[in-house]
């Protein structure tokens, strides 16, 4: 029980620092972009059109991304590392527990996920 709770406190606290970094920096949301279109890197755009952007000859496997800008930071991180635990059966790989994008990575794909109206 208490080392739940310690995972609680730690990983609100993640969550706070990562809004601390992230806010206004017009830098981690470039580099989230390139990630986003890169096929060698993230390769999203394999997936997603994106509401507002140009974005190149988007796939459309997955939904055009939309109203991110409300989501909680740490609800996209999360989608973004693991989306099979917000939806079992999504077939988005989960870019973070398999290691395709680390941590930084995904915190600037998260910075320019929350530019998307
Ligand atoms: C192989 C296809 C595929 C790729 C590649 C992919 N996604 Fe997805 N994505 C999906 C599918 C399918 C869904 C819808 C199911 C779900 O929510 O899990 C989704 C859902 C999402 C959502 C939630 C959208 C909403 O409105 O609920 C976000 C955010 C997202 N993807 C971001 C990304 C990012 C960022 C990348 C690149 C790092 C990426 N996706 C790469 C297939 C993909």
């Amino acid at each position: 029980m208490q080392r739940m709770k310690l995972l609680v406190a730690a990983s609100a606290m993640a969550g706070l620092l990562s809004v601390g970094a992230m806010a206004g920096n017009a830098d981690l949301v470039k580099q989230g972009e390139k990630i986003f279109n890169t096929k060698k890197i993230g390769n999203c755009l394999a997936c997603h059109a994106v509401n507002g952007k140009n974005i190149n000859n988007p796939g459309n496997l997955g939904p055009k991304l939309q109203g991110l800008s409300a989501w909680p930071e740490q609800a996209l991180f999360d989608k973004v590392y693991d989306p099979y635990t917000t939806n079992p059966i999504s077939a988005m790989p989960p870019f973070g527990k398999n290691g395709v994008l680390n941590d930084e990575q995904i915190k600037a794909v998260v910075a320019y996920l929350k530019t998307i109206n």
